[in-house]
């Protein structure tokens, strides 16, 4: 059984708790966006290539980076493919983390570039600027900070990015912020304060906005630098006019609602950890999360976590991950779970969690 497939084809009762989507609503403002530009019949044209007007100025704003250009792309995952491909040779090395967002690893590596894996599954669940220090060698290229973390939901402190950001102006690296989540968290910093001649900002629509079906995200970064991103663009004939539209929108809206959603995913949270407190054995590593997602350990249970998976998605038509999506070395001990959907959804998977847990425990 493919699980996607699966889910996919039983989308409408399914309760979709695998890819840190957000099934909240946000704003209809976004529904408005997307209506009138079908209305007006914007899709006949290819959009203007560096963006809608407007969109890459409202993004600067969005994240405190005035000076840095912006690189629309059809999603984060575009964005961070070319950048990859742009700044990374063979043999390079990228000071990473275990668990991790592992497509940006594959990313890497077809650069024929390698990615350090710091193992990050002990306390204090995050890399810290010690050991950042301690991975770089005469190959490094670039450090890879996803903050906060997908999947562990880890957020690192001001004191930390400076940190971090300092080692890579010192090695003189490239610094990747992926700041996808960045609006689950409750005091989030941007590299680019500290170090902005070589800090990257990669930004999505899909999990604060709740558009992960339109394909929209982006790359910001300094002038000088984004011009070496251009030759790379795999997409020169720009994004969704539709998608672009709707992310407009939404960050003109943003502060209007972003504090409810965050509200909610805190109250989720809290009805999963009471779940899982009930559960022996089972614990949650990082709590609370600072993205929409968390995960669950269940290493001293005896049970797969793929076995979860597919009893939770077959018997119960929850869908969340097993953890070997984000950690190969860890991945066996736990699964993941997001909380970006309705409070009665997620108060059924608490209810079908632990019995799931015990008929599958050792
Ligand atoms: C850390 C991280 N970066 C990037 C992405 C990709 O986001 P997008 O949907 O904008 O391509 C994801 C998606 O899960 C993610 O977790």
């Amino acid at each position: 059984m493919e699980p996607f497939l699966y889910s996919h084809q039983n989308r409408d009762r399914i309760i979709w708790m695998s890819q840190n989507t957000n099934t909240l609503s946000t704003t209809p403002a976004i529904q408005e966006a997307l209506n009138e530009a079908v209305r007006r019949r914007e899709y006949a044209l290819y959009p203007y290539k560096n963006g809608l007007f407007g969109l890459p100025e409202a993004l600067k704003e969005d994240v405190g980076a005035p000076h840095y250009d912006v690189l629309m792309a059809n999603g984060g995952i575009e964005a961070l493919y070319v950048i990859t491909r742009a700044l990374l040779r063979r043999g390079d090395e990228v000071v990473a983390s275990d668990p991790s967002f592992l497509p940006i690893h594959h990313q890497v590596s077809l650069c024929n570039a390698k990615t350090i894996e710091m193992p990050i599954y002990s306390d204090p669940w995050k890399m810290t600027p010690e050991r950042v220090n301690e991975a770089i060698t005469k190959k490094t290229k670039m450090i890879l900070l996803i903050d906060p973390i997908n999947p562990l939901g880890t957020a690192y402190t001001g004191d930390e990015v400076r940190a971090i950001s300092e080692i890579a102006q010192d090695n003189d690296l490239y610094l990747l912020d992926d700041i996808t989540y960045r609006d689950f968290s409750d005091d989030h910093h941007v590299t680019s304060d500290y170090y902005p001649e070589k800090s990257i900002l990669v930004y999505s629509f899909s999990k604060n906005c709740g558009m992960a079906g339109l394909r929209i995200g982006a790359a910001l970064a300094e002038p000088e630098l984004m011009k070496s991103f251009v030759k790379y663009n795999v997409n020169p004939l720009s994004v969704n006019i539709l998608a672009q539209r709707a992310a407009l929108a939404a960050l003109q809206t943003k502060d209007q609602w972003i504090s409810g959603i965050v509200h909610i995913c805190r109250r989720n949270q809290a009805t999963i950890k009471e779940a899982v407190e009930r559960i022996p054995g089972v614990f949650l590593p990082v709590y609370p999360s600072y993205t929409n997602m968390f995960i669950i350990d269940i290493g001293n249970t005896g049970a797969d976590p793929e076995k979860v998976q597919e009893k939770l998605l077959l018997e119960h038509g929850i869908f969340l991950r097993a953890g070997n999506y984000v950690s190969k070395r860890f991945g066996d001990r736990f699964v993941r779970t997001s909380f970006s959907l309705p409070e009665e959804e997620c108060q059924k998977f608490a209810r079908a969690f632990p019995q799931v847990m015990a008929e599958l425990s050792g």
